[in-house]
């Protein structure tokens, strides 16, 4: 991703705070605090270190949310892995050149994975370093510290660059009026660690939840009954949603569901898709992210449906391609649901089971359990849920989905509208019996009038799941 090839400014750094993930953020040599303002108002926490008193207390006085901290920058201790950006702008004409190296390693150390470093710094060719700018350890002036492009494979090997910068920009600021300087500018990314094999039995326990829905955000907000929310990944992959994520994740565990992995296609999902998921999922901080089971499209077409795979060699050849590029990309927990379909896809159901449990186990992913689709599938091809349910590998549900469907001439329609059926909360209690599940989420879809009968479905959901001993 290459954000802009002009230097560091406003724009670029709004530009690059949607793919920021989720996080405290450090704003080391704050100044007057102009970069930590932009960040805070964006919605992340903001720590400004700065050693200049008077500059610091204008921050906080005009930003009391800020949390800042006045210090020599060498005596900050930077956390390991803490950060989830730190920005450092043109602080190391103040240090001498031992301890720009020294920063340029606690600064790889303290960010996360996935965590942004955004750093300026002079270069050889920038006037100023012609002078002793800079203090060594006992306060005597020392040469001016700098940086080049070149210390990125040295100190950041393997980062991802998103913004890379060497040259001339014009400056104008008291006392010196219009002037020249030469900067070496970076935004950079720590590589994420790939997932190890992952114990599912060591994930968080969300309790009970729903799908936000625009439609009934109030009443989402205001119940005592959701403990975490399920978003629509494929509705926010515009950045300018990220303010709704940061803002629900302030107060919930968000779990991003997708539709249009199609782990079913030939060539699977586009890299850009791929990395649009993995900004989502980095936004919500989330335990595990879920798709589908299923192909949405072929490489020509689209269905706009969730359709069922055959169980074969083929299939699962491409499946497993596709999870495993999907599981690269997004270093999560990856659970995949069961969707509905209505007419069988192989001669025998417990096949169907036979072959999700293979590629969950052999793609090392979980399963979000969609309850009301087994029940439906069961319903509409005459097959025993129950014995369906037993095939599958317990060990790995992770999730629940809850929702009521509609009849329509004879067949069980998946349309996420109203009441869960009674066989299926018979269904979903056998399952709770039988499984060790994190999170049960109810999906309503339409017919949001009355938004208490929907909240109501909630609290049963949450009442049973309390009944069957969700530990939380
Ligand atoms: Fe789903
Ligand atoms: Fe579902």
């Amino acid at each position: 991703m290459l954000l802009s090839d002009l230097p560091i400014d406003r724009a670029l750094l709004s530009a690059a705070c949607p793919w920021i993930p989720t996080g405290p953020v450090l704003d080391l040599g704050a100044g007057h605090g102009q970069i930590s303002e932009l960040l805070q108002a964006y919605g992340f926490p903001v720590t400004a270190v700065d050693e200049d008193t008077r500059a610091l207390a204008a921050v906080q006085a005009a930003h009391p949310e800020l949390q800042v901290v006045e210090c020599d920058l060498r005596q900050f201790e930077i956390a390991p892995e803490h950060w989830a950006a730190i920005v450092c702008l043109n602080v190391t004409p103040f240090l001498p050149q031992a301890d720009v190296e020294a920063l340029l390693m606690h600064l790889a150390a303290g960010l996360k994975p996935g965590g942004v470093l955004i750093f300026s710094g002079f270069h050889a060719d920038d006037p100023g370093c012609a002078y002793l700018m800079a203090e060594d350890a006992h306060g005597q002036p020392a040469p001016t510290g700098q940086v080049s492009l070149a210390l990125l494979p040295r100190f950041f090997s393997d980062w991802p660059v998103w913004f890379a910068f060497e040259g001339p920009v014009e400056d104008d600021h008291p006392p010196q009026g219009p002037h020249r300087h030469v900067l070496s500018q970076w935004i950079i990314q720590k590589p994420e660690v790939p997932l190890a094999t992952i114990n599912w039995s060591a994930l968080p326990r969300l309790g009970t939840g729903m799908g936000w829905r625009a439609a009934l955000h109030e009443e989402i907000l205001a119940s005592e009954a959701i403990e975490f929310l399920e978003i629509m990944t494929d509705d926010h992959h515009s950045p300018e949603l990220d303010q709704r994520l940061l803002a629900l994740r302030q107060r919930y565990t968000l779990v991003p569901h997708g539709v249009e992995l199609s782990p079913g296609t030939p060539g699977g999902a586009s890299e850009a898709y791929l990395k649009d998921v993995a900004r989502i999922v980095a936004r919500c901080d989330s335990p595990w992210w879920s798709d589908h089971l299923c192909y949405t499209h072929s490489p020509r077409y689209r269905t706009h449906s969730l359709n069922p795979l055959p169980p074969g060699e083929e299939s699962l050849a491409t499946v497993l391609s596709n999870l495993k590029r999907a599981r690269q990309n997004i270093p999560r927990p990856l659970l995949l649901e069961n969707p509905a379909y209505y007419a069988a896809v192989s001669p025998d159901p417990l096949q169907e089971a036979a072959f999700f449990k293979q590629i969950v186990e052999s793609a090392d992913c979980g399963i979000l359990l969609d309850v009301a689709n087994l029940m439906g599938n069961a319903y509409n091809l005459g097959l025993d849920p129950y014995t369906y349910f037993d095939a599958l590998p317990a060990e790995r549900i992770v999730q629940l989905h809850l929702a009521g469907g509609r009849l329509l001439e004879e067949v069980l329609f998946d349309t996420h509208d109203r009441p869960i059926w009674q066989e299926t909360w018979e269904l979903l209690r056998y399952v709770l019996q039988h499984s060790d599940v994190r999170a049960v989420s109810l999906e309503w879809d339409d017919n949001y009038e009355v938004p208490a009968r929907i909240l109501e479905e909630v609290q049963a959901l949450r009442r049973v799941q309390r009944q069957f001993g969700l530990r939380l």
